[in-house]
């Protein structure tokens, strides 16, 4: 047996049977629709040169995509996107075409993923791209056809956010900041970090253009969104009012389709340079990340030498189909699929929910999911400090003091269920959506990254990172690389790349004050809270990195889906800290 021929690379997937049959129902489904609306099918390759995803401008990072060589030495790369691929044969093959241009997709995409993080790395993907048209209806089409995807694949619950990318260009080009500000300011903003962002407008001087990025991220909901926004652009350029009033005018043309499921968020800003206008994002119940993506993109075409505005979104099929099963064998009570496989082939009730699903137009309201929130709290250091704010809210955690060795609580006078996690597990549990909002470091937090939204700074479990040394050496003195023992590597390794110093980092479980100790290392980054523990180990600290504290963060599509429990949430905790 060789050593890697029982199993799959880390981010693929075998589909057995059920999860067959599921997917293709979702892709034959969603094949009607577009196909009803006019939109004709494109399959482009698996691979590609590297250049058509690296023109002019960089829309995905190298290290996402996967390379290969063709025999001239030419670099090739995984397909990581397909619209991408689709304005190339637009611009090439379909050169002179009449237009608008209707093409639709189904067809995997690849993306090396962060590993052991439980994302897919190969994603079944389908879209629409409206190519040549910049109209109102042609944006309204999109956005229908994206709804009615989501609709029309027995998702419970699902919202749609809309955006528009052409108001943070506009507050971002009034705003003279340097390239890596801008850039700061960007994932501040991404991941609704309201604190961070407050703290690098700062340096800017008061303005008009400063406080409008400041509220960016804030401003998001239903039309009320809308409304603040207005009174706030009041008095700007001219040009943010009418980007305004088009949000309005979409928002205003989904209502009349008796929709109840679209936000506003005007802190939508991923992807910056690919969009130009309007963009989009989907959420379902059942998945912790956005499984639909679209907008304008009208300055993409100028890469492929072509001038043509155009539209569209790309849709997550894995997870409508995972949502599917998920339902339905809910529904049926079905925990164990492999193992009963038999059983439920010959269930006919089983076979007929996968075969009825239906294209929906949209035009049904659907009663909002209401459930608890679960927050994931980080155990030991900051626990007591989280149980302590909960009480001083008035929340019951008599089941959180009274634990025993149990990892799944209740706040019983809440709705609220509690998960008590290591610190690096509350991450995970609310990137993947299985918890709602959870509690935990910076120091964490700068560490393992992840997707979510970072609300609040709860101002408990201060502490700060530091670069300590053995006390009285010299740590800058001679030629050879230092070494640094540390339990944040990635951390560490940026602190002395913003300074431009190679060290060696080790990575060290615990008790980290011991490797220099033992001559391991030369000095050590660190959490310091007392400094206790560096007093009694004979190190001092010789540069402080910065200071550490406990933040809220909550799974993006939970903001979305649970928006009035979580807000409650914040609004507590924020009136708690106040007092
Ligand atoms: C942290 C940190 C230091 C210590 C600092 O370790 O890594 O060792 O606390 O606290 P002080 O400044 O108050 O002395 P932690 O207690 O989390 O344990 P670990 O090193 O075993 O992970």
């Amino acid at each position: 047996m060789k050593k890697y021929d029982r199993i799959t690379p880390e981010g693929t997937n075998d589909l057995l049977f059920k999860e067959c049959e599921v997917q293709r129902k979702v892709i034959e489904t969603l094949r009607a629709g577009f196909e009803e609306k006019g939109y004709r099918e494109v399959i482009t390759p698996g691979f590609e040169f590297y250049d058509v995803f690296a023109s002019n401008s960089m829309y995905f990072p190298q290290e996402s995509m996967y390379k290969l060589i063709d025999d001239k030495g030419r670099i090739l790369v995984m397909r990581p996107d397909s619209t991408i691929p689709i304005a190339r044969l637009t611009s090439t093959k379909l050169k002179g075409h009449a237009l608008p241009i209707r093409l639709y997709y189904a067809q995997r995409v690849y993306r090396q993923q962060p590993a052991l993080r439980g994302k897919s790395s190969e994603i079944m993907q389908m879209g629409i791209e409206l190519v040549g048209s910049s109209s109102f209806e042609s944006d309204m089409e999109i956005l229908t056809a994206g709804m009615e995807a989501l609709s029309s694949c027995c998702v419970d619950d699902y919202r749609i956010e809309l955006g528009h990318i052409g108001i943070y260009k506009l507050l971002m080009e009034n705003l003279n900041a340097t390239k890596e500000q801008k850039e700061t300011i960007h994932s501040l903003i991404v991941s609704k970090n309201y604190a961070g962002l407050s703290d690098v407008l700062e340096a800017f001087p008061e303005n008009h253009t400063v406080a409008l990025l400041n509220e960016l991220p804030r401003l998001f909901g239903g039309k009320e969104a809308l409304d603040k926004a207005r009174q706030l652009f009041n008095g700007y350029d001219k040009k943010l009012l009418d980007m305004l009033s088009y949000l309005e005018r979409i928002l205003q043309g989904l209502m009349e389709r008796d929709l109840d499921k679209v936000m506003i968020d005007f802190g939508l800003v991923h992807q910056a340079e690919y969009y130009s206008s309007l963009i989009f994002r989907g959420y379902i119940s059942t998945a912790g990340e956005s499984v639909l993506s679209g907008g304008r993109y009208d300055e993409l075409f100028r890469d492929f030498g072509e001038n043509l505005p155009a539209t569209g979104f790309g849709i997550n099929v894995d997870q409508l189909a995972i949502s599917q099963l998920k339902r339905i064998e809910a529904e049926m009570g079905i925990t164990k699929r492999y193992a009963n496989e038999a059983a439920i082939d010959e269930n006919e009730d089983y076979k007929g929910r996968i075969l009825n699903l239906e294209y929906n137009p949209v035009d049904e309201k659907r009663t909002e999911a209401k459930s608890n929130i679960r927050i994931a709290l980080t155990k030991g250091r900051l626990e007591n400090d989280i149980v302590n704010l909960f009480e001083s809210m008035g929340y019951d955690c008599s089941n959180l003091n009274m634990k025993g060795r149990k990892l799944l609580l209740t706040i019983p006078n809440k709705n609220i269920d509690v998960v008590l996690a290591k610190a690096a597990d509350v991450i995970t549990y609310v990137e993947h959506g299985v918890c709602d909002v959870g509690v935990v470091g910076k120091d964490t937090i700068m560490e393992a990254g992840g997707t979510f939204y970072e609300v609040l700074d709860l101002g408990i479990g201060k502490c700060k990172f530091a670069l300590a040394v053995p006390k009285g050496s010299d740590f800058y003195n001679g030629y050879s690389t230092k070494r640094i023992a540390t339990k944040y590597p990635k951390v560490a390794r940026s602190y002395f790349e913003s300074k431009g110093m190679d060290v060696q980092v080790i990575k060290i479980e615990g008790s980290v004050e011991l490797a220099p100790l033992l001559s391991l290392a030369d000095g050590i980054v660190d959490i310091v809270e007392t400094g206790n523990t560096l007093r009694a180990n004979g190190l001092e600290i010789i540069e402080e990195i910065r200071n550490i504290s406990a933040r809220l963060i909550v799974n993006e599509a939970s903001m979305k889906l649970k928006k009035t429990e979580i807000d409650k949430l914040i609004y507590d905790i924020q009136e708690k800290m106040k007092g």
